[in-house]
């Protein structure tokens, strides 16, 4: 009689849920429904123009002892609609408008516990994350998240495998088919991969898949099995590990304590190109900015001591060819003064770096003059950027953060670069992924911590960004990146032309990149391929090289946004193009606007941006192997006030007619010309060419 009853119960209960609700896009273009299964599973579809983009994929987690991915009743919708536009502290664009229309789905589980998700659709794409209401239950060890997207038509996504170290991979294109990820050119076996990937659709259409907003949780990875692209959280390490030998004892993902929002799942869907790079869906789902005043995060180009120990003139231990000592910081600081560039990087200014296990960020080696150097840099007005490499030792280096700060911000010194040089680190819960959630916890302790004492981080071997940067806006630029200094060592030749033009698309997306732009000196003696073949590209007889033209170099500083912008190379290799240099001297890294004027990924990309508080424009063109003639007409120049056909002195630099990456990169011609919004300005881009050009209003 009892069980009778209570059968009864349950399927009033399941009787009484509401089995779908829907949510359009502010356009009406885009529609998202959220769907249950008879089984009480949650799930939804996308359709764009009433054809459907993903069909139903399914949402959820698995838990150490249950599955919450059925058995949910759906006891509550709320809807809401939404308009603002901000200010960022800086970036690409200085007003973001974030319109989206939101769905929160309450459901109840079977166990009891609550759980809810919020639904967001923006004109230009959707994004959901799960939410765990204050409740009796305390926490829940996260085993798998059931997130998956499944598209309806077959699509290629340009990405890199999840263990991909440090994310320094070259981009590739892989077919996301009804049963796998494959590679388009060769297959490999890992077929998971690092979030973001990149998508182009059959049709024409592209898409852009990341997490937003990741503070205590795993990185997502992605992968595709049985018709889904499906997620993949970043693993739990158990020690012992030995060597490569990983031992992911039980695949724990999260450890999550209630109450709980995990980090956005987000889908950009555009028509074109430029839409997906204008893109702002990851920037509205993170938090508003949490420093009270954040006046004093100042975007700057920064020269430094670096490129010289990638290329093997300087060392980063005391020596005879020690880089950051007294004299030469010096020398740097004050060609930075005469040139405009606001700061300089000095890496090995510390000690530790002959093993690299017990770095020290607090005393400098002996030839470098700490107190001299923090006076100099007050009286020229030119920044110290310190560095503090860990060797992956997160630990200890998190254990000291209020003591490292103290000591740089009594220096000056506000802008650090950190570094985690090893694929896997030890944090406060032993060795883990960097990506994992407690390497998360981490980077968001070092963002936290630095804030307290004014001081903005460059960070390496991050954990892929996911738009942090509007809440903590000290975070300011992240590698994450195969970056310029492969170009100075790596077996491999150096990488070829066709990354830059993949970048813009796929890993800067995801936010600001460290790429370390301005190699004006291409010979690399110091790395050159010797009679035994250790050195260089042994089996191709090649000296690593940057591959590109000098113009290429010039137009990355307008591709690739960074707020804390390099200009890589040696002063020295800077004057011997003293004319391009000009280019580096004026360019800025902030921006009121910005826009992708033409490009193909994997080909080539043109940038303009607008100079954030002015008038003047800034153009910027990289090409992959082939040459390329663009056309860009300049309409965009008076697109905010017609009325106003202001008249610009342009200033191109070009690739010259022979110039050509392999054989003549620094073949180039400086032309300048008046022009208005009504003109159209025709470049030619060499073999691993580009151009930039500078438009400065006439008074
Ligand atoms: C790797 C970083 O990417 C590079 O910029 C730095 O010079 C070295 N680590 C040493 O910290």
């Amino acid at each position: 009689m009892k069980k009778i009853l209570f059968i009864g119960l349950v399927s009033i209960l399941f009787f009484s849920c509401q089995s779908s609700t829907e949510v359009s896009s502010p356009d009406g273009t885009l529609i998202l429904r959220f769907v249950q299964t008879e089984d009480g599973g949650i799930g939804y579809r996308v359709s764009r123009d009433n054809n459907e983009i993903i069909a139903f994929s399914p949402l959820g987690f698995l838990t150490e002892n249950q599955s919450l991915g059925n058995g949910f009743c759906m006891v509550g919708t709320k809807k809401k609609n939404y308009t603002s536009v901000w200010e960022t502290v800086w970036g690409e664009e200085r007003f973001i408008e974030d319109r989206h229309n939101e769905l929160l789905v309450s459901l109840r589980h079977e166990s009891g516990i609550r759980m809810d998700v919020v639904f967001r659709v923006f004109d230009d794409g959707f994004a959901f994350r799960y939410v765990f209401p204050e409740q009796d239950r305390r926490e829940l060890t996260v085993t798998d998240e059931l997130t998956a997207y499944r598209f309806t038509q077959t699509a290629e996504a340009w990405s890199i495998p999840w263990r991909t170290e440090y994310y320094e991979g070259l981009w590739q294109k892989r077919v996301i088919n009804h049963s796998q990820i494959s590679n388009v050119n060769s297959q490999i076996s890992n077929d998971t991969l690092c979030s973001p990937i990149t998508i182009e659709f059959a049709d024409g259409t592209y898409g852009f898949v990341h997490e937003a907003a990741l503070t205590d949780y795993p990185a997502q990875n992605l992968y595709v099995r049985e018709g889904a692209l499906r997620t993949y959280l970043t693993p739990w390490l158990r020690e012992p590990i030995k060597n490569e030998e990983l031992k992911i004892k039980n695949e724990v993902k999260a450890y999550v304590e209630l109450p709980f929002e995990s980090p956005w799942r987000f889908v950009v869907l555009t028509r074109t190109l430029p839409e997906l790079v204008a893109s702002c869906i990851m920037l509205n789902l993170n938090e508003p900015c949490k420093i009270e005043d954040p006046s004093w995060i100042k975007p700057t180009k920064f020269m430094g001591i670096w490129w010289g120990m990638h290329i093997k003139t300087m060392t980063w231990e005391q020596g005879p060819k020690h880089g950051a000592t007294t004299a030469n910081m010096e020398r740097y600081m004050r060609f930075a003064k005469e040139h405009g560039i606001g700061a300089v990087l000095a890496e090995g200014w510390n000690k530790g770096w002959e093993d690299w296990k017990h770095f020290d960020f607090t005393t400098p080696y002996d030839d470098w003059d700490m107190d001299y150097l923090s006076r100099l840099s007050d009286s020229l007005g030119v920044q110290i950027v310190g560095h503090n490499e860990t060797g992956g030792n997160a630990a200890d280096y998190e254990a000291d953060l209020d003591s490292i700060y103290r000591y740089h911000a009594a220096h000056g010194i506000h802008v650090i670069k950190t570094g985690y040089v090893a694929p896997i680190i030890r944090t406060a819960d032993g060795l883990q992924w960097n990506k994992g959630q407690s390497g998360v916890r981490h980077y968001r302790k070092v963002i936290e911590t630095a804030a307290k004492y004014h001081i903005a981080i460059d960070n390496h071997e991050p954990v892929m960004p996911t738009g942090l940067q509007r809440t903590y806006p000290n975070l300011m630029t992240q590698e994450g990146v195969r970056g310029q200094e492969w170009n100075a060592w790596s077996a491999d030749g150096g990488s070829p032309c066709e990354h830059v033009t993949v970048l813009p698309y796929t890993r800067i997306l995801a936010g600001p990149v460290d790429y370390t732009p301005g190699v004006f000196h291409f010979e690399n003696p110091g790395n050159a391929l010797d009679p035994t073949g250790t050195k260089g590209s042994a089996d191709r007889g090649i000296t690593p090289r940057v591959h590109s033209t000098l113009m290429n170099q010039l137009g990355l500083f307008v591709c690739f946004y960074s707020p804390l912008q390099m200009a890589c190379d040696l002063p020295e290799h800077y004057m011997e193009h003293p004319d391009a240099f000009r280019f580096i001297e004026h360019v800025p890294c902030d921006w009121e606007q910005s826009i992708l004027v033409d490009g193909k990924i994997g080909d080539f990309c043109v940038f303009a941006r607008q100079e954030r508080g002015t008038e003047n424009w800034y153009i910027g063109g990289i090409t992959d192997e082939e040459t390329r003639e663009v056309t860009i007409p300049l309409s965009f120049l008076n697109h905010q006030s017609p009325m106003n056909n202001h008249q610009y002195k342009a200033t191109l630099y070009r690739d010259a007619e022979d110039a050509d990456w392999e054989t003549r990169p620094y073949a180039y011609n400086i032309e300048e010309r008046e022009v208005t919004a009504d003109d159209t300005i025709r470049v030619r881009m060499a073999p691993g060419g580009g151009f930039a050009m500078e438009l400065k209003i006439n008074q």
